[in-house]
């Protein structure tokens, strides 16, 4: 029988996503965009042994969010700066597929991953708050069964395109001028209902081969996109009463 690990983590998350935590005497009130605290933070966890680094993110704010929310980093940024001072934390960062280009995380995330020699992880979320589309320039925010098939193909393309390249197909011969072995490369052209990206990803195959994909849906269609495509399951470990998130904020 093979010995099965527990992987902790633990989420960076300003004075904490309580109101009023930042006023308590002990607390950091600007926590959540303090670079110094985060560096506090991952190196604690990083001593702690623990396996991930956790940033969680939305992208609709207004007068009655949370103040974590109010005033906080965009977590892939966040995460490079403390690639560069720890070793061996997992870097686990929050986007949205509703409101972003697979092109553009797969590469994000690509970086991250080579940045930190191996230690991205993407936690994949559909984005819940309808405001977001206000800051998107879209006319609607799409509904919850619309963002789970955009995510599913999403995912596909993001995949494919961190397949764009195998590990050693740059070869960087500087004698015959041979730069990359074309037979290990693969362009996708990705033709599918919501995307249409032809690749290949302009970054080489990751330390990790990909970036590990997190996911923490709850419903059916949360459960099953993360069945499909996650390679790791975020669940709190607090035995919390859950409430009906609400749509509005
Ligand atoms: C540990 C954990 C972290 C989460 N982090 C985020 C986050 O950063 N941003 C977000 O929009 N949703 C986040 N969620 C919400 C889930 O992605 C998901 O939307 C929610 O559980 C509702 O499930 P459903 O989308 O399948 O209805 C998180 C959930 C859990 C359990």
């Amino acid at each position: 029988m093979t010995a099965r690990q527990l992987r902790l983590g633990t989420i960076l998350h300003g004075a904490s996503g309580n109101m009023s935590a930042w006023r308590h005497p002990a607390a950091q009130a600007n926590a959540s965009i303090n670079f110094d605290y985060a560096k506090h933070i991952a190196r604690k966890a990083e001593a702690g042994k623990l396996d991930f680094l956790f940033v969680a993110d939305g992208l609709f704010i207004n007068e009655k969010s949370i103040p974590h929310f109010l005033n906080r980093f965009e977590p892939l940024t966040l995460l490079s700066a403390l690639a560069g001072v720890t070793q061996h934390l997992g870097l686990v960062g929050t986007v949205s597929t509703s409101y972003s280009e697979p092109f553009t995380v797969a590469r994000q995330f690509a970086s991250l991953d080579h940045l930190s020699g191996g230690r991205a992880g993407w936690n994949v979320v559909t984005s819940p708050l309808e405001g977001s589309a206000k800051n998107f320039s879209r006319q609607q925010h799409p509904e919850h069964a619309l963002r789970y098939r955009i995510a599913d193909e999403y995912l596909q393309v993001v995949k494919g395109l961190w397949d764009s390249w195998e590990s050693d197909a740059f070869v960087r011969n500087k004698e015959s001028g041979q730069f990359f072995d074309s037979a290990k490369l693969h362009t996708l052209n990705h033709h599918g209902d919501f995307f249409q990206v032809q690749g290949p990803l302009n970054i080489e195959r990751t330390p990790q081969g990909r970036p590990i994909v997190f996911q923490a849906g709850a419903s059916e269609d949360g459960k099953k996109l993360a069945a499909r495509h996650a390679d790791a399951i975020l669940r709190t470990s607090r035995r919390v009463k859950r409430r009906k998130p609400s749509t509005k904020m």
